[in-house]
């Protein structure tokens, strides 16, 4: 008798419990938001003190997809802050399995969110890259491509797919995915830097294929909004004289993708007109 006396108490309690939890998850999925801006403009140091944050986090509300995505990308941002020159790569690659389980809890959680799914793809295939690990990358790559079939206009999604399969090399690629990737995503978030580079990535995939007129359409579209990008065409040009595009600068644009989030992110414009 007691018990069912108590037991609406004991439930709106717990109600009420969860109902802070869940507004304490809320508070801090804004501020890893707010984290991962920071990151992507550049500052770096950003991203650890984000992971330490989040683990805490998935410890106390371990049934909340978004926090498990929100660790799963802090551990992508800290990857590429560790990606320096000289790469201690036991660690990378540990970072990158640690990412990889993150999206892993948050997709057994949410299996219907498609940007998880290809989250979970993209860092199941660089860890796989790094290790050597054939099979590991042809899954991630399947993944990845699952997810974009099923969400085509997700922009997040082709992103992840474009900027994780354009580091494989061309006989391992679909190239030609990368390139509906990348005219996809200039398509629906047009102008300014980001544009910039992406018309700059587009013609060094065309170049790498060999299609050189192609490569310098897209490379003659890059209106200086980035003066990086700008600079870049500039010496494309010039090689593209000489009959190709010297691979070091090509890899060079490419490894913005896992650190140089600020060529395109950086707030703002490099073209002083464009600042008015
Ligand atoms: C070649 C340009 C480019 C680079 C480099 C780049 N991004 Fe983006 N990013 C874009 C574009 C374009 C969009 C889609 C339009 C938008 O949302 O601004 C986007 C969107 C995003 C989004 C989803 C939308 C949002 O605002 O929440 C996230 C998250 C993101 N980028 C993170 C990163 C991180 C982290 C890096 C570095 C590892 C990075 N990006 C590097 C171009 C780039």
């Amino acid at each position: 008798m007691r018990l069912t006396v108590l037991a609406p108490f004991a439930l709106s309690f717990l109600a009420a419990a969860s109902l802070a939890a869940s507004s304490r998850d809320q508070e801090i999925l804004a501020e890893a938001q707010l984290a991962q801006f920071d990151f992507r403009s550049g500052n770096y140091a950003a991203a650890t003190p984000l992971v330490q944050k989040l683990e805490v986090a998935v410890a106390e509300s371990t049934n909340n997809a978004k926090l498990w995505e929100a660790l799963g990308n802090a551990y992508m941002s800290q990857q590429g802050a560790t990606l320096t020159a000289q790469p201690d790569m036991p660690k990378v690659i540990a970072i990158g399995e640690r990412a990889r389980d993150a999206y892993a809890r948050s997709l057994a959680l949410a299996p219907d969110n498609m940007l998880v799914r290809a989250s979970h793809g993209m860092a199941q295939m660089v860890t796989a890259l790094l290790k050597g690990d054939g099979p590991g990358i042809t899954a991630g790559v399947d993944e990845m491509n699952a997810a974009a079939r099923q969400a085509p206009q997700t922009i997040g999604v082709r992103l992840t797919r474009a900027f994780t399969i354009i580091h494989l090399p061309p006989a391992m690629r679909d190239t030609d995915a990368v390139i509906g990737d990348l005219e996809y995503i200039m398509r629906a978030a047009p102008g300014g830097r980001p544009e910039d580079v992406l018309r700059l990535m587009l013609g060094d995939v065309h170049a790498e294929m060999g299609n050189l007129k192609t490569a310098r359409e897209e490379y003659l579209q890059v209106s200086g909004a980035s003066a990086f990008a700008l600079d870049q065409v500039k010496s494309r040009l010039a090689d593209l004289e000489k009959g190709a595009v010297s691979p070091a600068s090509i890899a060079q644009v490419r490894a913005g993708t896992g650190s140089g989030c600020a060529m395109c992110h950086a707030p703002g414009s490099d073209k002083p007109e464009a600042g008015k």
